[in-house]
C-alpha cells in the first residue's frame, strides 16, 4: 500500500475504534503526521493522564508506552513494536536500585522518565528533560540525591543548580556520541546559526551550545526565537516538526545522521496492524502500576 492509502486506512480504523494515537517527536515523520498528539516525554505523560480513549496506540519507545498505561490504566494501551526499547532505560535495574537504597536509606532517588516501570516503582520522584531542574530544586537542600539513569542530564542539572548529586552511570548512546568539537565544525559551515542541543548530551557539549532544551521546549521556543538559522544537536526526527512549524527558519542537523534506531522501528504498516489486530498490549500488574505511578504523580504535583 502506498503511504497516502495507509494514512487513509489508519484514519478510518482510528475513528471507528475510538483509538487515540500518541507519537514522540523522534518517530518517523509520517507516524508523527498520523498521530493525534505528538510531543516530548513530559507532554506525552500529561496528555496520557487526560485522554479518555478506549484504546491508545503509543508510537515511541517502550518506557513511554508503559508510562501511558500507568497514567491511563483504564485504556487498552498498544505498543506496535515492543522491541522498540531505550538503551539508556535498560542501564538501570530495580534490583540495583534496591541495593543502593539499602545502603543509602535517606537519599532521595530521582529517576529520569527514561526508565522501566519496575525502576519507577523503586524511586521517589520522576523527572523529564523538560522539568529536571525544577524537580531537583523542589527537594529540600539538606537531602542527598541520587539521579538516574542519565549521568549527562544529571551533571547538566548539577551545573545549572550548583547542587551536588550522586549520578548513575547511564547515558543515551545517541546523544553521548556528540562531541563538543562537532559544534565548532558545524559553526564553521553555518556561521549565522545558533546551536541547540538536548541535555542528554555531555556537559562540554551543553556548555558549548547556545541552547540546551527538551524536544518540546525547543519546539515552543523556536517560533519566538530571533535567530533565523539553527544547528540541531538531537535526534533527527525532531527536524520534521521544526521545519513544518517554522517555515521561515533554517535547520541544519549537527551531523548527517543522529538517529535513535528504536524510535524508527514503528512504521505506518505497524500502526495499521496495531489498530486492526489490537497488538501489542502493554501489560503491567495493578501492583506494579500503582507503585510506579507514585513517582510520576509526585513529579506532576511539583508546581
Ligand atoms: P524529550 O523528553 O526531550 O522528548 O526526550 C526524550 C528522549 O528520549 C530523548 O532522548
Ligand atoms: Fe533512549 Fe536515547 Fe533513544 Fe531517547 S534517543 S529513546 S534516550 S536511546
Amino acid at each position: 500500500m502506498i503511504q497516502a492509502e495507509l494514512m487513509t486506512e489508519i484514519r478510518k480504523w482510528k475513528k471507528e475504534s475510538n483509538t487515540f494515537i500518541f507519537a514522540h517527536n523522534y518517530t518517523l515523520p509520517e507516524v508523527q503526521d498520523i498521530a493525534d498528539f505528538t510531543g516530548d516525554s513530559l507532554e506525552l505523560s500529561i496528555k496520557a493522564k487526560e485522554v479518555k480513549a478506549e484504546k491508545i496506540i503509543f508510537c515511541g519507545v517502550s518506557f513511554m508506552a508503559e508510562t501511558a498505561k500507568i497514567l491511563s490504566p483504564e485504556s487498552k494501551v498498544l505498543h506496535p513494536v515492543p522491541a522498540a526499547g531505550c538503551a539508556m532505560a535498560d542501564m538501570a535495574t530495580a534490583e540495583k536500585i534496591r541495593q543502593y537504597r539499602e545502603k543509602n536509606p535517606d537519599t532521595v532517588i530521582v529517576a529520569y522518565v527514561n526508565t522501566t516501570a519496575a525502576v519507577k516503582a523503586e524511586v521517589d520522584i520522576c523527572c523529564t528533560s523538560a522539568n529536571a531542574e525544577k524537580i531537583v530544586a523542589s527537594i529540600p537542600e539538606d537531602k542527598k540525591i541520587l539521579f538516574l539513569p542519565d549521568r549527562n542530564l544529571g551533571r547538566n542539572v548539577m551545573n545549572s543548580l550548583g547542587r551536588k548529586m550522586d549520578l548513575w552511570a547511564g547515558y543515551c548512546p545517541v546523544h553521548d556520541n556528540i562531541r563538543a568539537e562537532m559544534l565548532d565544525e558545524a559553526r564553521r559551515l553555518h556561521p549565522q546559526a545558533a546551536v541547540m542541543v538536548h541535555p542528554e548530551c555531555a556537559e562540554d557539549v551543553v556548555k558549548n551550545a547556545e541552547y540546551a532544551m527538551s524536544t518540546g521546549a525547543m519546539l515552543r521556543f523556536l517560533p519566538k526565537a530571533t535567530e533565523k538559522e539553527f544547528i540541531v544537536g538531537t535526534e533527527e526526527g525532531i527536524l520534521h516538526r521544526m521545519r513544518k512549524e517554522n517555515p521561515d527558519k533554517i535547520f541544519h542537523p549537527l551531523l548527517p545522521q543522529i538517529v535513535c534506531p528504536d524510535m524508527k522501528k514503528i512504521t505506518l504498516e505497524d500502526v495499521l496492524k496495531s489498530l486492526k489486530e489490537e497488538v501489542y498490549e502493554v501489560k503491567l500488574t495493578v501492583e506494579m502500576m500503582d507503585k510506579a505511578r507514585k513517582c510520576i504523580e509526585n513529579m506532576l504535583a511539583v508546581k
